[in-house]
């Protein structure tokens, strides 16, 4: 199996696979089923203080990342392929599981990390990246942006997850939240565990789980539940 590639252009390569290296992302590194490179954008550099940033054209705080430096750093790439190429920004489209499926279900993605005010605006009219934002916050450069989305797409990929973890029941499969989990003791500080999933009932647990998604989906995201009730 060729695996899942992910290249990431970044001025701090050292960042991966940080928390990707653990856990269920790290134990599919070593079995290969998806592979990474981060690319020292500053090798890019034209010049030999190696520069990747200037100051905005027109004035105004921060340093915007070069246009030319960054094109050179996506040109090293080989075999992008039908990959997208996804730029992280505040400004793009909101990252969702819908949007991570069709990531997984791709041959991989190309990520371009930003840092500082952003990145010189002739650099997106040129190569047309897809704009992914992970959400209406700033952080401070795409690289955690790229390590969440990763994690996020490589649980999707076949043969990643045991039989045993469904993919189905969680959170968004069917714009629903997921139902709550218990488990042993069956008594905790006076807590028990609700009736219904001792009874050993399928049919009555599927019910009961269907109601509580419902309910916590209402309750805590009228978003989700409005468009849920609109699709039923
Ligand atoms: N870079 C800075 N902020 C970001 C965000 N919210 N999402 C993705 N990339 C970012």
């Amino acid at each position: 199996m060729s695996g899942w590639k992910v290249d990431i252009l970044t001025i701090f390569p050292e960042m991966f696979p940080g928390p990707l290296g653990s856990s269920i992302a790290g134990k599919a590194l070593e079995r290969s089923l998806w592979s990474f490179e981060a690319t020292d954008i500053r090798k890019f550099a034209h010049d030999r203080h190696k520069t990747v940033d200037d100051t905005p054209c027109g004035g105004g705080p921060g340093m915007v990342m070069r246009a030319d430096v960054i094109d050179s750093a996506l040109s090293s790439i080989s075999e992008i392929g039908d990959r997208p190429v996804v730029y992280l920004t505040p400004r793009g489209k909101t990252f969702d599981q819908k949007m991570a499926r069709d990531f997984a279900d791709g041959p991989g993605i190309v990520f371009v990390c930003g840092r500082y005010e952003g990145i010189d605006e002739r650099f997106l009219d040129v190569h047309k990246p897809h704009q992914v934002s992970l959400g209406d916050f700033v952080l401070s450069g795409g690289e955690p942006a790229a390590i969440a989305i990763i994690d996020c797409c490589i649980r999707l990929i076949p043969g990643i997850l045991g039989d045993g973890e469904s993919l189905l029941e969680e959170s968004f499969e069917r714009g629903l939240l997921e139902y709550p989990h218990y488990t042993r003791p069956q008594v905790w500080r006076g807590r028990s565990v609700p009736e219904v999933l001792l009874s050993g009932h399928h049919k009555k647990i599927s019910a009961w789980r269907r109601e509580q998604s419902e309910r916590l989906t209402r309750n805590h995201r009228p978003d989700l539940w409005s468009t849920y009730t609109a699709q039923q």
